[in-house]
């Protein structure tokens, strides 16, 4: 019988449950044996593993976080101990490791191909959507609607109470998810590293908002671009004798990756879950699976190594266009 090896690795999200079962089920579907690893990589070092079948994967799809939990390992750049883990790996016969991780979790796995040849295979997460070759990585739309939700309520006072608000969201270097939630939300700014604004015309977008009788106005803020304190900080004093008030912020923080996963992250993580294993067992090697044009795809997995997916134009114009 056919072993495979599963793991988690980096920042948790939700729908890494959704995939983790994706993979067990497809493999036994199959006949072949998962072993999951505990705490990514740490637990190919620490030979920290347990016996994944079907029935140990019931009730998890709608759980966030993930049963194999997670970590970094900075161990792992380390040849001594990828050579510690490979060994752990080739005696419990493992004949492919999927990685459910980011970029940094993908050059991981790619080391183990390079130094050992072992068949290794990636499925992108990340609550930033920014893993260069999909369009698509497990926890991002989860994220959003998280973020969306908690934005919805601190419009109910920034509009009562008539204020400017700063809200920031998570993101990395990234501005996926402020520029889905500024949209989601009708946010008077959003604020991304990828295109970015000098604060005069912050500014003055404030104070045409002011202008134009809105009374309010939300700014989301990617954190790639500054701090919300930092901002408010910088916005109050320059704005100090324009009688708007003070510039409040909140920092939405981890309630944006954890809790259940949306419909479309657990149907998304179970897709690509399935097709993993699927390609993997017509005799593919070390691929990423990638969400491209509407449809699943394999890549080389290096192919998402040194370079990040930035938002097109039109994405943010869109912005601009509904805002002010
Ligand atoms: O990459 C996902 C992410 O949540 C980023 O948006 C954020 O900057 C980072 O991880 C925080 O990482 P951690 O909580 O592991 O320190």
């Amino acid at each position: 019988m056919k072993r495979i090896g599963v793991l988690t690795s980096g920042g948790d999200c939700p729908g890494l449950n959704a995939c983790i079962r994706a993979v067990v089920r497809t493999a036994s579907y199959y006949n072949i044996e998962v072993i999951g690893f505990m705490r990514g990589f740490k637990g190919l070092i620490d030979n920290d593993y347990k016996v994944l079948d079907y029935k140990s994967v019931a009730g998890i799809l709608q759980r966030g976080g993930t049963i194999l939990l997670t970590a970094r390992e900075p161990r792992f750049k380390e040849y001594s101990y990828r050579k510690k883990a490979f060994e752990n790996i080739k005696n419990l016969g493992i004949d492919a490791l999927f990685v459910i991780g980011g970029n940094g979790s993908f050059q991981g796995a790619y080391l183990l191909h390079k130094d050992f040849d072992l068949n290794v295979i990636g499925i992108p997460k990340t609550i930033d959507n920014d893993i260069y070759g999909t369009e698509y990585a497990i926890g991002f739309d989860t994220a959003v609607n998280n973020a969306m939700e908690a934005i919805d309520k601190i419009k109910d006072t920034t509009m009562s109470h008539e204020r400017v608000f700063i809200v920031e969201v998570m993101g990395r270097d990234s501005g996926f998810i402020a520029l889905e939630v500024g949209m989601a939300t009708g946010a008077e700014i959003t604020l991304i590293p990828e295109y970015p604004l000098p604060i005069h015309v912050i500014e003055e977008k404030i104070l045409k908002a002011k202008e134009m009788g809105k009374g309010f106005a939300i700014i989301v803020l990617a954190e790639g671009v500054a701090s919300a304190k930092e901002l408010a900080e910088i916005l109050n004093q320059r704005l100090k004798d324009k009688s708007i008030g003070e510039i409040r912020y909140q920092v939405l923080g981890y309630i944006q990756r954890g809790g259940s996963p949306s419909a479309y992250d657990r149907i998304m993580a179970s897709k690509f879950g399935v097709f993993a294993v699927e390609k993997y067992m017509e005799g593919n090697k070390n691929f990423m699976v990638a969400y491209e044009d509407g449809q699943l795809k394999i890549k080389p997995l290096e192919i998402s190594f040194g370079k990040i997916r930035i938002p097109n134009i039109q994405e943010y114009e869109i912005n601009n266009i509904l805002s002010l």
